[in-house]
C-alpha cells in the first residue's frame, strides 16, 4: 500500500520556533508518524531560527497566485536530524523579524498576522491544489490552530483543490480574528463572507473557517473534544462544533521520549529513572541553589513552569501561597505572559525570599530542571486541551496536582481515589479546592513509601506518541476514503 502523503502546517515547531505545546507537538508528531509509515512533510514559515539552523535549504517551489492580494513567495526544503522533510515557507517580509512567531519584541501581537498566517494557510492549500509545482503533493494537509486554520477555507473557495484537510484543535481561545477588509486582502471574495463561511460575529475567524470547512476536526484530548461542544467550553464555537460532532474526535497528545527523558536529559545536573531515583534529590538540591531556595531537603519544593495567562489558573496561587508556605513549603515558578501575573508573583518572590522563587521569562534548559527537582508539579488550569507539562512531571516522577479538566482529566489519576494514582485531582477552580488538593499531595510526600508508589505509577506510565500516532495514521485512512471532499454539514 502506498503512504499516506501528509502536509502537517504549523506555526512553530520544537526546538527551534517554540511559544508552547503545539511547538512540542509539530517537533515529535511528524516523526513518529514517519516512524508509523506516514509520509509527512512539515510546512513551518522560515523564521531567523529556522533560517539558522539549516543553511543549506534549498528552494523547491515558488508560490504563484495569480489575482490573489499575497505576495509570492519561495518553499525551502530541509530535513530535521531525524529525517523529516521540513518545507520552510519563505518570505522575509513577514517571517524574518525578531521576538515570537506571534508577538513583537514590544509584546504586542505584529499588526500583520492576518497576512502572515494567511500565506502560511495559501501555501498549504497551494500545495493541496492542481497548481502546485512540486512533485509530491499531500493527499491531506493537516492544519493545526488559528494560524493555519484559513487552509480549508482556500480549499473549498479556491478552484483546483484536490488535498482533503483536517484542523487540529489545541485551544479554542486562539480564534484569529480580523476585519472585514482582511477578506479582501487575503485574495477571498465576497461568497465567503456569511455563516457558513468564514465569517464570525463581523469578523473573519481563521479558526472558525478552518472548523467549518476542514474534513475533519481533531482536539488534543478526548475529554476536550466533549468539552468544546458545550456551551460553558464552546467559546462561541460550540454550536459549528456540535453541527460537525459527527468529524470531532479528540486523540491526546504524546511526549517526545528524547526530548524529556531524566535518564538523559542533558539539561539536568544528575540523571535518573524509575529504578534508579537517587539523582532525583540532587536535582532538588541544585535547582534550591540555582534558585537561591533555602537548601533544606525535607521542604516538598512546589514547581510551576507555564505560560501565566487566564487558561493557566494561576492566578488561583496567590491567595493561598501564604498558607501553603507555612506547611511548610517552597515554590520554584517559571513563567510569563500576563503583567498582573507576573507582578503578584514578583511580589510573593520579594516578599518570601528563600521560600518563593520565580523567574519570569521563558527558559527550556529550566524548565526541564524544575520538572526533575521539584517534588510536586502545579497545573490547576481552568481549561487545557492536552497540557503537555502535567506528563513531563509524570514522567520526571514529579507527581502533578492538577484540575479535572480536558487533558489534564484524561492523562492523571488521583493516589487517594485510585490504586493506579500518579497525581492529584481537584474540580472546582479555586484557590481552596488547590489548596486542600495540595495538601493532600504533601501529606502523601511525607509517606515515603506511599510517594514511591504514585511515582513509579506516572513514571512508568506510556505516554509516548505511539499509540497517539497510530490514531492519526487510522484517522488520515479514513479521511481518504470517505469520497466528498466537502463537509456535508
Ligand atoms: P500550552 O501549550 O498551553 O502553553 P502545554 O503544557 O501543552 O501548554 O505546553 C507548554 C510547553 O511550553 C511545555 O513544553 C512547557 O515546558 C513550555 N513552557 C511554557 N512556559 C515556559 C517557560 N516560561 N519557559 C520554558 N518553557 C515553557
Ligand atoms: C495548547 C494547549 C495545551 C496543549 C498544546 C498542544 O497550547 O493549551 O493544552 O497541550 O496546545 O496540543
Amino acid at each position: 500500500m502506498q503512504a499516506v502523503k501528509v502536509l502537517f502546517a504549523t506555526s512553530e515547531i520544537a526546538p527551534w520556533v517554540k511559544t508552547g505545546g503545539l511547538g512540542d507537538v509539530a517537533g515529535a508528531l511528524p516523526p513518529a508518524l514517519r516512524a508509523l509509515g506516514v509520509d509527512v512533510r512539515v510546512l513551518v514559515p522560515r523564521y531567523p531560527a529556522l533560517a539558522e539552523a539549516f543553511p543549506e535549504a534549498k528552494e523547491i517551489a515558488r508560490l504563484e497566485q495569480p489575482g490573489g492580494l499575497l505576495p509570492h513567495a519561495a518553499i525551502l526544503e530541509a530535513h530535521a536530524a531525524d529525517g523529516t522533510p521540513l518545507w520552510l515557507l519563505d518570505y522575509p517580509a513577514y517571517y524574518s523579524r525578531a521576538g515570537n512567531p506571534y508577538l513583537g519584541p514590544e509584546g504586542h501581537d505584529w499588526l500583520d498576522n492576518h497576512l502572515r498566517f494567511g500565506l502560511l494557510s495559501r501555501a498549504a492549500a497551494w500545495l493541496g491544489s492542481d497548481a502546485t509545482t512540486t512533485v509530491w503533493r499531500p493527499e491531506i494537509i493537516h492544519c493545526n490552530d488559528w494560524q493555519t486554520g484559513l487552509a480549508p477555507a482556500y480549499l473549498n473557495y479556491l478552484p483546483g483543490a484536490r488535498a482533503k484537510s483536517i484542523i487540529t484543535v489545541h485551544n479554542l481561545a486562539f480564534q484569529g480574528l480580523f476585519g472585514h477588509a482582511a477578506l479582501y486582502e487575503l485574495g477571498l471574495d465576497a461568497t465567503a463572507w456569511n455563516i457558513d463561511g468564514v465569517e464570525y460575529y463581523g469578523y473573519l475567524s481563521f479558526l472558525k473557517s478552518g472548523l467549518r470547512h476542514a474534513d475533519w476536526i481533531t482536539t488534543v484530548s478526548p475529554s476536550y473534544a466533549a468539552e468544546i461542544q458545550t456551551e460553558a467550553e464552546g467559546m462561541g464555537m460550540d454550536g459549528l462544533l456540535r453541527t460537525r460532532g459527527g468529524v470531532l474526535s479528540g486523540i491526546i497528545n504524546g511526549i517526545d521520549p528524547d526530548t524529556w527523558n531524566p535518564a538523559t536529559d542533558p539539561h539536568l545536573p544528575a540523571r535518573y529513572d524509575a529504578a534508579k531515583l537517587a539523582g532525583k534529590a540532587a536535582n532538588k538540591a541544585a535547582l534550591q541553589a540555582e534558585l537561591g531556595l533555602e537548601p533544606n531537603p525535607d521542604l516538598p519544593l512546589l514547581g510551576i513552569v507555564s505560560r501565566l495567562t487566564e487558561q493557566k489558573g494561576l492566578d488561583l496561587v496567590p491567595p493561598i501561597a501564604e498558607a501553603l508556605l507555612a506547611l511548610p513549603a517552597q515554590f520554584a515558578v517559571l513563567g510569563s505572559g500576563a503583567k498582573e501575573i507576573e507582578a503578584e508573583f514578583a511580589l510573593l518572590a520579594a516578599q518570601h525570599p528563600g521560600r518563593f522563587a520565580v523567574r519570569l521569562g521563558f527558559d527550556e534548559p529550566l524548565a526541564h530542571r524544575i520538572e526533575a527537582g521539584a517534588d510536586i508539579f502545579l497545573m490547576p488550569s481552568r481549561f487545557e486541551p492536552c497540557g503537555l507539562n502535567q506528563m513531563y512531571s509524570l514522567r520526571y516522577g514529579t507527581p502533578p496536582v492538577v484540575r479535572a479538566t480536558g487533558g489534564l482529566a484524561d492523562t492523571v489519576i488521583d493516589a487517594d481515589a485510585d490504586k493506579q494514582g500518579n497525581g492529584f485531582v481537584f474540580t472546582e477552580a479555586t484557590a481552596i479546592a488547590l489548596q486542600a488538593a495540595i495538601e493532600r499531595a504533601v501529606a502523601a510526600w511525607r509517606k515515603p513509601a506511599r510517594w514511591a508508589r504514585i511515582r513509579k505509577n506516572g513514571m512508568t506510565r506510556d505516554l509516548s506518541w505511539a499509540e497517539p500516532a497510530r490514531q492519526y495514521a487510522a484517522l488520515y485512512a479514513r479521511v481518504l476514503a470517505t469520497s466528498a471532499r466537502k463537509p456535508t454539514t
